[in-house]
This record gives structure tokens, sequence and C-alpha cells, in this order.
């Protein structure tokens, strides 16, 4: 009778799961919408999408049985601007729209590279929230004159479900207006960037009720990063996440707030209190593969399949996997892709095994920096689609020379923010509690001994290729 429901207003759907208080998914659900791209680099969506999706999705989940506690997850950084009645005034700029590169490089220049990295954990990146209000506000000065409230995606959904205006300190985080080591907006960073405080949400920590919907307690939730690492259960410094969905990412829970002086690497507060994170981001993990797909054909299984009949390497193939730019470690949106090596002897096999081994080697740049401010860790707990293959786990698990753990459900995300509504309405008495009884781990993959070695020398010569791929936009 405790079922919990976790929604995660994701970059393709609004993904749904019911489930136990012992972690057993008792029902999914999914609803999709369009992203659209009006000119190049711009990434868009109609906030009603949202809405339409989360009401089917909510009412198949209902109908499959009875909610105790609600938590909502969503795509990080998206900026939704309301008028004073509530009303939508534009398309939401998502995480992925890389318009503000000039806006990235006056924020910068207004607070400082030190003091902004010291407030805000992080350097002005494109696809953060705040460069993308100062694009409104230059771009766009009709819309910007009527903005009354400012939200990030699952927060415009929070606002339809139960009408507050809330979000959490983990989705926040990835606004570049919140002070991440003190949890609460910054005032210096605010007034610097023409931010009126009054359009800000409130700022819970995550598993803290923020509202109702329909008598059931909604969580505050958390960026679906922040979520999906309590969902495969790093929920606190030990294992690392690393996951291989269309973006790639590496994420280590922390004790205290620590940041990278360059700001290489993102320092966010966790959906955890007292928690916050390191992070690395590549944009094109299973990404990359998807796009050999498109462009040589065949099904994945099929290309891995081919993939494992190269040896470690594939004969001297190097691919770099900045098809969409890159975030860590370059933070250049302009960066591309490349295969170099290439020989009369290399198939499409070839292709899919330097693919493979290119995002391993993103990984393993991310995993550096973050353990430069989170200490070595010991084991990593792997998610998203790329997880499935075991090829690609033994290829990440021995340039990154971790041993990888998959857990029973790959839906991170959503998966941790019904664990979330389960602290929210007092099923749980913390987030440790919950992970314990939720989060089933499964079997480990182990690094090839015999491929550490050489991988270790490709990595620099994928090191040595950047250069030459930097911002040719
Ligand atoms: C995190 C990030 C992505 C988006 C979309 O920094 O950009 O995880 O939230 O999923």
């Amino acid at each position: 009778m405790t079922n919990l429901l976790g929604l995660d207003v994701g970059t393709s759907s609004v993904k749904g799961l019911l489930v136990s208080p012992t972690g057993d998914v008792l029902a999914r659900a999914e609803a999709s919408y369009p992203l659209s791209t009006p000119h190049p680099g711009w990434a868009e969506q109609d906030p009603e999408d949202w809405w339409r999706a989360t009401q089917a999705v909510l009412g198949e989940l209902r109908a499959a049985g009875p909610v105790t506690g609600l938590g909502l997850s969503g795509q990080m950084h998206g900026l939704v601007l309301l008028d004073a009645a509530g009303e939508v005034l534009r398309p939401a700029m998502l995480w992925n729209d890389g318009r503000t590169g000039e806006e990235c490089a006056e924020i910068e220049s207004r607070i400082g590279l030190a003091r902004l990295v010291e407030l805000t954990g992080n350097r002005a990146l494109t696809g953060f929230t705040a460069p993308k209000l100062l694009w409104v506000q230059k771009r766009e000065p009709h819309v910007h004159e009527r903005i009354a409230h400012v939200l990030l995606p699952k927060d415009y959904v929070r606002y339809r479900l139960c009408g507050d205006f809330a979000t959490d300190v983990a989705d926040a985080s990835g606004t570049l207006w919140l002070d991440v080591g003190a949890r609460a907006w910054s005032d210096e960073v605010v007034a610097a960037l023409d931010v009126d405080r009054a359009w800000l949400p409130s700022v819970h920590e995550s598993p803290e009720a923020t509202g109702t919907f329909e008598g059931i307690p909604v969580a505050a939730g958390g960026g679906d990063q922040a979520a999906g690492a309590v969902g495969v259960g790093v929920d606190r410094p030990g294992p690392v996440s690393v996951v291989l969905g269309t973006s790639g990412v590496v994420f280590a829970a922390l004790d205290g707030y620590a940041s990278d002086p360059e700001g290489r690497v993102h320092a966010f507060c966790h959906a955890v209190p007292g928690a916050w994170h390191g992070m690395g981001v590549m944009l094109s993990a299973a990404g990359s593969l998807a796009w050999l797909r498109s462009v040589a054909g065949g099904e994945f299984s099929e290309l891995v399949e081919e993939a494992s009949r190269w040896e470690p390497g594939a004969e001297g193939l190097t691919f770099l996997p900045y098809l969409a730019g890159e975030r860590t470690p370059h933070a250049d949106p302009f960066a591309r892709g490349s295969f170099t090596g290439l020989s009369l002897r290399h198939d499409r096999g070839a292709l899919a095994r330097a693919v493979l081994e290119g995002v391993a080697f993103g990984l393993r740049d991310s995993l550096d920096l973050v353990a430069s401010i989170g200490g070595a860790p010991l084991l990593g707990r792997v998610s998203g689609g790329g997880a499935r293959s075991d090829l690609w786990l033994r290829i990440c698990a021995s340039v990154l020379e971790l041993p990888l753990q998959r857990v029973e459900l790959e839906e991170g995300a959503a998966f941790g923010a019904a664990l979330l509504g389960g602290v929210a309405a007092g099923v749980f008495s913390d987030v440790g509690e919950a992970v314990s009884a939720c989060v089933r781990p499964r079997e480990v993959v182990e690094p090839v001994a015999s491929w550490i070695g050489p991988y270790a020398d490709q990595r620099s010569r994928f090191r040595d290729l950047y250069p030459a791929l930097r911002s040719v936009g």
C-alpha cells in the first residue's frame, strides 16, 4: 500500500515508475515528445508537452495502484520562463542548447572566473541556465520584461501538479545562480547577472516535500544525474556512478564541498542532505555509437559483435567522441570528432571498436578530474543503455582501471526520484535507508589485465589528438 511514484522529465520523454517500498517495480509508463532545433545549435521544447506527457504517465501509473509518495527528477539546466499569470513566455531552452557562447564569456568577465568557480562550483557553460537568461535579456527584451518566474524543467511540472514555485539544491546547482557550498541562491551572482531574486523558486533539500498532488506529498527531487546516482546507490562517498547513456557521466558523492579551481569538473549539491558531488559529463557516449549505426548501418548487437573480433586498439585506429562538442574535460562546444589511423584493413567492426574505446577514454578523462577533487574510487556502478553490453563494460573497466558493477534497475533517475518521494512521505527515515531497502547491486565486471597497458598507451595518443579538433566552429 505504501507505493512510491518517480517521474523523470527527460529530453525525449517523461518516464515513470511505480515502486514498492522494497524496490520492486510494479508498473512502468513512458510518453514522449519532440525536440525542436529552430537554428543550428539551438534546442527547445514546449513545456506544455512535458505536462501532457506527465498527465499520461501519471494516469497509467495511478491506475496500477495507490501512491504514498511522489518524487520528481528531470533534465537539468533548462530555462522555463513564466509571466505573472503563470503562462509560459517562450519555448524552454534546453541543456544541450549551445547558442550562449558570448553570454558565457560575459558572465566570466563580470564575476571573474576564479570567484565564479569558488561560489558556484562551475565555470559558465553554454548549456547552463544563467547564460540563457542573459541571452533572452539581450535578444528578446519583449519577453524579458514580462518575466515573473524562472523554473527548471521538472519544476515546471511541479508547478502544474502542486501550484508551487520550488526547486531542489541538486538541480539548482546547474543554474549557475546557486552558492553551491551554502546550498542557497547566491545574492552576489544573482545581482551581478541582473536576475530579480523574486523570479527564483524556493530551494529545498531533495527529500523534502515541497507540496502535495491530490494529497500525495511531492519531494523536491533532483536533477537527473543526482537522482540517478541515488537510484544506483551512490548516495554517499564510495562507488562512483558511471552512466553510458546518450551522454556519458562519471559522478562521485562527496562529504564536503570541493571544486576544481579551473572549473573543469562540475561541483554540485547532491540530492542527499549534507552531501555534494563532483561530476564529469561527456556529451556523446552511447550517442557516438548511435551515430555510427546511423551512418554505417547494422543493429547495435551486430556492431558490438563485429567490434569484439578486433584486438584492443583496433590496429592503431583512434576515435575522438566530440561529435556534439565536449563539456568535460574541454568545455568546448565547437570541438569535433574524428577517426585517426585508418588503414585498408579496417572494417565496420574496427570503427565500432574505436568508438567503444574512444568513449571509454573520454570517461577516463572525467574520472581523473573527479578523482582529483574526491579521491580515487574502488568501484563504479553502471547504468544507461550502453551498460547492457559486456564488451563495452570490459573495455570501460580496463580503461578506467576500475571494476564496474551493474544494478538490478537501469532506470536510475525515475527510480531515484521514487526513493526521494518515499523519504518525503515518511516511508524511509532518510535517503540512506531508502537506498539500503531498494537498490540491488548485481555482478561486477573486472578490468581485463592484458588490456590495461595497451589502453594506457592509446590513451596518450587520444589526448594528443584533441588540440587539432578544438573550436573549429
Ligand atoms: C547534466 C546534464 C544532463 C542533462 C540531460 O549536467 O546536462 O544530464 O540533465 O539529461
